[in-house]
C-alpha cells in the first residue's frame, strides 16, 4: 500500500521579504518532498504565512497600509519567490484564512472545556520580534559604550550604561502585565518524558534532542496562549477580549491544512478534509510527519506542539494519582520527525541588512543560478549543523561539481555519440558490472535520502561522478573512435550514458529542471512525466536507447568568481 507521507516548512512571519533562511527550510523540504513522491509515496507538502503577529501589525502601520492589504502584498511576495523555484507545494496557507481560524477556535475551545486552558495573569517581559515571553535566562545584558554583551545576572543591574535585550533581536523586551490565558504544559510533564523515551528519532539531529530532553528534564511550565493587548488575531472562542498569541495559532497550520485541504474542482478551490489520510494514523495507515524547522524554533515544535495535540486529541492514560502516561498508539496523531536545520552566516559574518549581506535568493538565483544556490545550501554543511554560507566557494563549488564534472561529462557522451551517428540510437546491455555499481550507488543515495541525509546523497552522487570521469579517462572513447571497430566505443559511452542516467535519476529530486533538460539531451522521452507519477524504481531498472540527435547548449554555465 502506498504510504502517506507529509512534509511541512515553518509557516513565515508575513512581515518582511523572504531571505535565503527561508530558502534554507523551503528547499529542504521541497527536495525531501519531491525524492518521496517520484519514489512512490503519496506524498503533500505546505508552506504558508504566519500573519497573526504584532511584528506585522507594527510593519503595515510603518508602511501606510491597511492590515489585511499589506498581509496580501506579502502573501503575494512569499508565493511569487516559492513559484520562482518550482516549490512543488501542495498548500499555502494563511493563518489569516477562514478555515485556519475555524480549526484554532476548535482546537482552543476543546482544550478549554478540558480544563487545559485556565486564566491568570502574567507578568514579565516579551520580546516582539521572538514573539515570545522571555525568562531573565533568554537574554543577555548590553554594556551601551563597547557593545559588550554578558549573561544576566543577579551581580548586575540595568543601568544608564546597561540594557538587557533580547540576543537575536538586539532590542530590550516589552514588560507586560495584562490578564492572559495560560496552557497546562505542567500536565504533559510525565507523557512526554515517556513520548521521548519511545521515540528516539523524534528530533534530528540527536544534539538538539539531547537540549530538548535537558530542557524538560529541568521541569516544564505553564505558558500563556493569550494576549490582552494584541487587537490582530484569531479571537479566543471563551474570551472574545482575548486573540491567541502566535504559537497556538501558528502551529496548527499544520493540521488545519490537512483538514481543510486545499482542492480544485473545476477551476471552483473547495476544502476536503483528509486528516484521517495525512494526520490522524493507525494500524493500516502508518502515515508519516516530518516538519521541517530552525534550530530557533525547536522548543515549540518538539515540546508544546506534541503537548497540544495530546490535549486536542486526548492522548494519554491518566493513572489513579492523576498523572498522564503516553501510550503507543498516541503517535498516530503526532509528527513523526522534526528535522532541525541550524544558523547559517554568510562570508563568515551573521546575516543583517546593515552589513549588507543579506542574500535574496530571487536575485541571487538570477544572477547565478538556482542549482548553484541549492546545491550549496545542501552540501556544504550537513542540516542540523551550523554553517557558513561562503560566496565565493559556492562559485567554486558548482563550477568543479555541476559544469566541470558533471557538465563536461555529459557533453562528452553527447559529442562523441552524436560523432558515431548511430542509425538506431545508442543502446547496449546493462551487464552485471553496470549494473551492480548502479545499484550499489543507488541504494547508498536512497538510503540517505530516507534518513534526510541530502548533503551525504549530494557528496555521493558527486564521488560516483568522479568515478565515471576516471572511468572515461581510462577508457578514452575519443581516442577508441578513431578505431575502425567502434564496439568498444559503443560499449563505453553505452555505460557511461547508463550511469548519467542513473545520476540524473537521482538528482532529479534536487534540480528537476536541469535533470528533465538532461534527460532530453539524452534522448530519453516522457522522465520528468513519469517521475512525478512516481516512477522513480521503474526508471531506474529499465534498460534505455539513448537517441542524441542534438548537442544543445552545454547543461551548466560556469560562474566567474568575484
Ligand atoms: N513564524 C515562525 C514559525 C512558525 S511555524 C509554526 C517563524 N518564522 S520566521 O520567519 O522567523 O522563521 C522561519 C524559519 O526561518 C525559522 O525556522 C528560522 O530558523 C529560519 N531562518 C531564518 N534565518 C535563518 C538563518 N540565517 N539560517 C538558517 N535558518 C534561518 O519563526
Amino acid at each position: 500500500m502506498t504510504k502517506n507521507f507529509y512534509v511541512t516548512t515553518p509557516i513565515y512571519y508575513g512581515n518582511g521579504p523572504v531571505h535565503v533562511g527561508h530558502f534554507y527550510s523551503s528547499t529542504i523540504a521541497n527536495t525531501i518532498y519531491k525524492y518521496q513522491k517520484i519514489s512512490g509515496k503519496n506524498a503533500r507538502f505546505t508552506t504558508g504565512i504566519d500573519e497573526n503577529s504584532q511584528k506585522a501589525v507594527i510593519k503595515a502601520e510603518e508602511a501606510g497600509m491597511p492590515i489585511m492589504e499589506y498581509l496580501d502584498s506579502m502573501a503575494a511576495d512569499h508565493t511569487r519567490v516559492w513559484d520562482h523555484f518550482n516549490m512543488d507545494y501542495t498548500d499555502f496557507i494563511r493563518t489569516t484564512s477562514n478555515r485556519h481560524k475555524i480549526t484554532v477556535q476548535n482546537v482552543l475551545q476543546k482544550c478549554f472545556d478540558k480544563g487545559d486552558i485556565y486564566e491568570g495573569e502574567y507578568e514579565g517581559m516579551y520580546c516582539v520580534g521572538c514573539e515570545s515571553f522571555k525568562k531573565d535566562e533568554d537574554l543577555v545584558f548590553r554594556n551601551k559604550t563597547s557593545w559588550d554583551t554578558f549573561p544576566v545576572s543577579d551581580k548586575v543591574k540595568v543601568s544608564e550604561n546597561i540594557e538587557k535585550i533580547c540576543p537575536d533581536h538586539l532590542t530590550t523586551p516589552d514588560q507586560i502585565k495584562e490578564k492572559n490565558y495560560f496552557f497546562k504544559l505542567t500536565n504533559y510533564q510525565t507523557w512526554i518524558e515517556e513520548f521521548y523515551k519511545a521515540n528516539p528519532r523524534f528530533v534530528n539531529p540527536d544534539f538538539r534532542y539531547n537540549e530538548v530532553k535537558a530542557f524538560v528534564g529541568r521541569g516544564l511550565e505553564d505558558f500563556s496562549i493569550s494576549r490582552e493587548t494584541n487587537t490582530f488575531g484569531i479571537e479566543l472562542p471563551f474570551d472574545s477580549d482575548q486573540v491567541t498569541y502566535v504559537w497556538f495559532d501558528a502551529l496548527f497550520n499544520y493540521y488545519t491544512s490537512c483538514i481543510q485541504s486545499r482542492a480544485w474542482d473545476k477551476n471552483n478551490e473547495k476544502f476536503i478534509d483528509e486528516s484521517k489520510v495525512f494526520w490522524e494514523g493507525s494500524e493500516e495507515n502508518k502515515r508519516e510527519i516530518l516538519h521541517v524547522v530552525g534550530k530557533d524554533i525547536i522548543r515549540f515544535h518538539a515540546i508544546f506542539w506534541p503537548a497540544m495535540l495530546a490535549s486536542y486529541f486526548d492522548l494519554g492514560e491518566t493513572d489513579d494519582k492523576g498523572i498522564l502516561h503516553y501510550k503507543s498508539s498516541d503517535n498516530d496523531y503526532l509528527p513523526n520527525e522534526i528535522l532541525t536545520g541550524g544558523y547559517f552566516t554568510v562570508d563568515g559574518q551573521k546575516m543583517s541588512k546593515s552589513i549588507g549581506n543579506v542574500i535574496d535568493p530571487v536575485e541571487y538565483s538570477e544572477k547565478y543560478s538556482k542549482e548553484l544556490l541549492t546545491l550549496y545550501m545542501l552540501s556544504a554543511f550537513p542540516i542540523g549543523n551550523d554553517g557558513d554560507y561562503d560566496r565565493r566557494d559556492a562559485i567554486l563549488n558548482f563550477n568543479a561539481k555541476m559544469a566541470n564534472n558533471f557538465g563536461n561529462l555529459v557533453n562528452r557522451v553527447v559529442v562523441l555519440t552524436m560523432k558515431l551517428g548511430l542509425e538506431n540510437g545508442l543502446y547496449g546491455n546493462s551487464d552485471n558490472e553496470i549494473k551492480s555499481t548502479t545499484n550499489k550507488y543507488s541504494k547508498e543515495y536512497s538510503d540517505s535520502m530516507n534518513e534526510f541525509n541530502l548533503k551525504e546523497s549530494l557528496d555521493n552522487t558527486f564521488f560516483f561522478l568522479d568515478v565515471l570521469n576516471k572511468f572515461a579517462d581510462t577508457k578514452a572513447p575519443w581516442q577508441t573512435i578513431k578505431d575502425d571497430d567502434k564496439t568498444e566505443t559503443i560499449e563505453t559511452l553505452y555505460t557511461l550514458a547508463e550511469w548519467v542516467r542513473q545520476v540524473g535519476l537521482n538528482l532529479y529530486a534536487f534540480f528537476p529542471e536541469k535533470m528533465s533538460e538532461l534527460f532530453a539531451k539524452l534522448g530519453l522521452e516522457n522522465y520528468a512525466a513519469r517521475l512525478e507519477k512516481w516512477e522513480l524504481e521503474d526508471l531506474r531498472k529499465e534498460t534505455p536507447v539513448f537517441n542524441i540527435t542534438e548537442k544543445g547548449q552545454p547543461l551548466f554555465a560556469r560562474f566567474e568568481v568575484e
